[in-house]
């Protein structure tokens, strides 16, 4: 005994159970058809913006550091010296704690040729000093900050990055070699 059946037997009207089979009926068609019309409010992605990952494609910085900066850094960013790719273990915080220094970062040839939006070179950078940086505490970038620091003019990133050098070896601070003239 179905539902109309039943609402037949306990002496409803003479056309219940006709009444109750075209609701019946109505009912399943607008639970076929309901989720077509329905909002999909399951966002395709969850995302918690942390400089620990990187938003506008997705990627962590880990993976963006190996799609744009490895092929020249080495996967262990060693870079190659006699390419002049200098090596970050053990120096790349020195550069970070140096005023004209994180200018200096800001315009070498990988990072001026990226189109990264600034909050996620912020968080490649930082991801660079976190796992080459010495022990040496450091303050890590902005977006902010990186945004003002590509907007100010560099002309020569060699020679700056010659006299930030220079200078940091005569307060004692050891520096890779850098064979650019
Ligand atoms: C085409 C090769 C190339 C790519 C790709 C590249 N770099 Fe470099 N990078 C260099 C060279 C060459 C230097 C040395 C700077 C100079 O003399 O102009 C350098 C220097 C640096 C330095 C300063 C290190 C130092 O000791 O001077 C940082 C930091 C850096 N790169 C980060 C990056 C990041 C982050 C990326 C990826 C977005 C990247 N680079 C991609 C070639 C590259």
């Amino acid at each position: 005994m179905d539902h109309c059946e039943s609402y037949a037997v306990l002496g409803e009207a003479m056309n219940a159970k006709y009444v109750c089979t075209v609701l019946v009926v109505l009912a399943s068609a607008i639970s076929q058809i309901g989720p077509l019309f329905a909002v999909d409010h399951q966002p395709t992605r969850q995302w918690k913006p942390t400089g620990a990952q990187n938003l506008k494609e997705g990627r962590s910085p880990e993976a963006s550091y190996l799609l744009h900066c490895a092929g020249c850094h080495g996967r262990d960013g060693s870079g190659a010296e006699h390419a002049g790719i200098p090596p970050f273990p053990g120096f790349i915080d020195k550069f970070f704690n140096d005023e004209e220094g994180r200018l200096y970062m800001m315009h070498v040839p990988g990072v001026v040729s990226t189109s990264l939006p600034d909050y996620e070179l912020a968080g490649l950078m930082n991801y660079v000093v976190e796992e080459w940086g010495g022990n040496e505490s450091v303050t890590h970038f902005t977006e902010k900050e990186v945004g003002y620091l590509r907007s100010q003019d560099v002309d020569d990133v060699v020679k700056l990055r010659r006299s930030i050098t220079q200078r940091l070896e005569s307060e004692g601070i050891e520096m890779p070699n850098y064979p650019w003239p």
